[in-house]
């Protein structure tokens, strides 16, 4: 099993780049973003409660983004692996994230950082609200998501250091070359 997570702040390409490494690794892409999207389009109880909170740019707790993961982890029993997108957001999604993955004994082979500098970020994010119009992407909430990021997400990265399996990506190049470098590390990784 080929357990992945891809890392950055608001931005950076982290979905981009998971549509296509789960192409071609064929894992299952587990976006803690996406699945929130998708109970709010679909009006249910979990979306109600974190619609306020998205649209903010603040983080959800750890137990709500817990549950949408092992619940999508148990609806994938016998995946080649999993790549992990916008989570572990917090050092204690990640104690649990790996205790998870401990019982399955495939341990998180690589948490993938990508780095783009905050300018870029910015303008990326404020293009794509002309063309998906996405809720969380305009001026005031950016910030307040790049603070989250700041305050309680960066401190995931020293946890894998420390673990010995995090990676740095050069994230203000081509789509292309971001893609590259991952598919270089991953295939050090297999
Ligand atoms: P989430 O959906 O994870 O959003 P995010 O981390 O803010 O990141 P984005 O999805 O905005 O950016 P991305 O890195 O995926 O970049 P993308 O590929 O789209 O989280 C949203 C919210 O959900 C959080 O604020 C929080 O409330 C909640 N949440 C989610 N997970 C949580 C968790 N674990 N715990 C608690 N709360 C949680 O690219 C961005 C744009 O740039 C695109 O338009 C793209 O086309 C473009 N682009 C990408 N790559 C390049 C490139 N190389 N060159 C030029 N343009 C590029
Ligand atoms: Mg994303």
């Amino acid at each position: 099993m080929l357990n992945i997570a891809l890392f950055g702040p608001p931005g950076a390409g982290k979905g981009t780049q998971a549509k296509r490494i789960v192409d071609k690794y064929k894992l299952v892409h587990l976006s803690t973003g996406d699945m929130i999207r998708k109970e709010i389009a679909n009006g249910t109880e979990l979306g109600k409660m974190a619609e306020s909170i998205i649209n903010r740019g603040e983080l959800l707790s750890d137990e709500f983004v817990v549950q949408l993961i092992a619940n999508s982890m148990a609806n994938n029993r016998g995946a080649k692996g999993f790549l992990f997108d916008g989570f572990p957001r917090t050092v204690a999604q990640a104690e649990i994230l790996d205790k998870m993955l401990e019982k399955e004994g495939a341990p998180l082979k690589g948490l993938i950082c990508i780095n783009v500098p905050y300018p870029e970020l910015k303008r990326r994010m404020l293009e794509r609200a002309k063309i998906e119009g996405r809720a969380d992407d305009n001026e005031e909430v950016i910030e307040r998501r790049f603070k989250e990021y700041n305050d309680k997400t960066v401190h995931v990265a020293n946890y894998y250091k420390e673990k010995g399996v995090h990676k740095d990506v050069q994230g203000d190049r081509t789509m292309d070359e971001v893609f590259d470098s991952i598919v270089s590390i991953l295939e050090d990784l297999q």
